[in-house]
C-alpha cells in the first residue's frame, strides 16, 4: 500500500511536469515557421527616391530598433506613455512647421543624460539626418519599393547591413548578442534566426513590432540555405 502511494505520487508528479511543459511552450516552439514558408514572388522593381526619407522604409526601423526595447517605448512597457510603434504615436513628436524645434529633435541631440534618447547612445548622424529630412518633407507616411534584389545575398553587402538596420538598436545591449559573424552564425546553427524572422506573432516575433520585407527575408533565407558563409 504504502509502495503503491509512493508511485502514483511519483506518477502524479511526472505527469504534472509533462502537462505544464506542454502548457507552458510557446506556439512556435511546436510549430516552428518552415524553411519554405515565405511565397516566392518576382523582387519588386524599385521606385524609391534617393532625395526622400520614407517613413516606412527609412525611419519606422530606426525608431523600432533604437526605441523599443524592453523597458523603453513598446506597447507593453509604455515608458513615459510613449509607444514608438506606429506612424501617429511618432508623428505626435514631430513638428513640420519647425523641425528642430520639435520634441523629437530636441531630445534626439541632446548631450544631457537626463534627457537624451535613446538614453544609452546617441543615434548616428546618419539617421538623426534622416529623421530631420522626414520632417522637412512633412513627416508623411509613406513607402517605396526598394527594389531589393534577392539575388544578392553575401554577409557583409546584404545580411550584415539587413540585421544593423532592424536589429542592432536592441541586439547592440540587453538582448542576445547579433552583430558580428559568429554571433550570427550562433543563431542561424539553432534554427533561432530562420524561426524568430518568420514568426508572425508572440514572443519570439523578430522584430517585436514589424516584420522584415518579404525580399529582406528571400536574401536571409537564400544565405542560410547556401550554408551561412562569411563572404
Ligand atoms: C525592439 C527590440 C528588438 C528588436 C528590434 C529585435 N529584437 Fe531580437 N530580441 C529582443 C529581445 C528582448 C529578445 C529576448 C531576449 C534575448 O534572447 O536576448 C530577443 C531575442 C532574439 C533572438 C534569440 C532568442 C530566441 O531564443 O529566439 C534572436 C535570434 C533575435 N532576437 C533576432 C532578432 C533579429 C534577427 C532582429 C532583427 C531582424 C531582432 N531580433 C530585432 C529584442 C529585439
Amino acid at each position: 500500500m504504502k509502495n503503491l502511494f509512493n508511485i502514483s505520487l511519483i506518477e502524479i508528479f511526472g505527469l504534472f511536469l509533462l502537462l505544464n511543459s506542454c502548457e507552458h511552450k510557446p506556439k512556435e516552439l511546436i510549430k516552428p515557421a518552415g524553411k519554405d514558408s515565405i511565397v516566392i514572388n518576382p523582387d519588386p522593381v524599385t521606385n524609391c527616391d534617393s532625395s526622400i526619407a520614407y517613413f516606412k522604409n527609412d525611419i519606422l526601423p530606426i525608431f523600432t530598433s533604437n526605441c523599443t526595447g524592453t523597458g523603453c517605448h513598446n506597447a507593453v512597457d509604455r515608458a513615459e506613455g510613449l509607444v514608438l510603434t506606429n506612424y501617429k504615436n511618432i508623428l505626435k513628436l514631430t513638428d513640420t512647421q519647425d523641425p528642430k524645434g520639435s520634441d523629437l529633435w530636441k531630445v534626439l541631440v541632446s548631450t544631457d543624460p537626463n534627457k537624451m534618447m535613446p538614453r544609452a547612445q546617441r543615434l548616428s548622424a546618419s539617421d538623426r539626418n534622416k529623421i530631420l529630412k522626414w520632417m522637412n518633407q512633412g513627416a508623411k507616411n509613406d513607402s517605396c519599393n526598394s527594389g531589393c534584389d534577392s539575388t544578392k545575398f553575401t554577409y557583409a553587402a546584404d545580411i550584415a547591413p539587413i540585421i544593423n538596420k532592424n536589429c542592432m538598436g536592441c541586439h547592440s545591449t540587453g538582448a542576445t548578442k547579433i552583430g558580428t559573424y559568429n554571433e550570427i552564425k550562433v543563431q542561424v546553427d539553432n534554427t533561432n534566426l530562420w524561426t524568430d524572422i518568420n514568426t508572425l506573432s508572440g514572443p519570439r516575433k523578430m522584430p517585436p513590432s514589424f516584420s522584415l520585407s518579404v525580399c529582406d527575408k528571400k536574401k536571409i533565407q537564400k544565405w542560410i540555405a547556401a550554408g551561412a558563409p562569411n563572404n
